[in-house]
């Protein structure tokens, strides 16, 4: 799968385990949410830019990196919520901007309902946040939504993602890499992901 990044780490294998566990409560399941999206957005981010800089240790100058480029964290609403705080102790420089969108239960279809962007861009690299690529319908609207914006480098960060969403996602938007913690089975018919965690939304909200 190309430009499709499923995490091989040991550490993220262990927490999604636990995530997905019908068990797990609210409690827990926003905390595991919070430390996997930490994880997952340091794999994300292994190729942002950097700059030279130099700072003055006690005992003498040291040459070291900056990160060059202003950085923007789009978690769709609700269940991309959950994944703000774990990446945002991480980059706390980074804008948070929400996408409020829902899907449709008969449809499917993301229903877009809050969006108040700026009319011009204030980030250079966008990092959209959403725990579960089902359909990929949410995705590819958001994505549209930050390249109409005028953003050019997006990557999608995501927690579970069917083969049907990837490829829905990589058909409208090549040229964004998809970060995740795991590729499940298939869609069941009211579009949920098999073998998932069932309702991200619901799980984390108590819902
Ligand atoms: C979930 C999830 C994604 C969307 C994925 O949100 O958080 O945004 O479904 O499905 P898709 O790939 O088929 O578009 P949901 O619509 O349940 O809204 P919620 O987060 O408010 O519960
Ligand atoms: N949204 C969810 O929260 N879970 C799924 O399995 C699919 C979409």
């Amino acid at each position: 799968m190309h430009n499709v990044f499923p995490s091989t780490h040991p550490l993220v294998k262990h927490k999604l385990t636990k995530l997905r566990d019908q068990r797990t409560e609210p409690k827990k399941f926003r905390e595991l949410v919070r430390e996997l999206s930490a994880l997952l957005i340091y794999e994300a981010t292994a190729d942002l830019t950097t700059h030279p800089v130099q700072v003055q240790t006690p005992l003498a100058a040291a040459q070291g990196e900056d990160l060059a480029e202003k950085i923007g964290l789009i978690p769709i609403l609700r269940a991309g919520l959950g994944m703000v705080e774990g990446v945002w102790e991480l980059m706390p420089s980074a804008e948070v901007w929400h996408i409020g969108m829902y899907r449709d239960e008969r449809t499917l279809k993301p229903v877009a309902y809050y969006n108040k962007l700026p009319v011009h861009p204030t980030v250079g690299v966008c990092l959209i946040l959403d725990p579960m690529l089902a359909t990929g319908g949410s995705a590819v609207a958001c994505v549209d939504i930050l390249k109409n914006w005028g953003v050019s480098k997006i990557k999608y960060v995501g927690l579970i993602a069917a083969p049907e969403g990837i490829q829905r996602l990589q058909t409208a938007h090549p040229d964004v890499p998809i970060h995740v913690a795991a590729v499940d089975d298939h869609l069941d018919a009211n579009g949920y992901i098999v073998p998932g965690l069932g309702d991200a939304g619901d799980r984390l909200f108590g819902t």
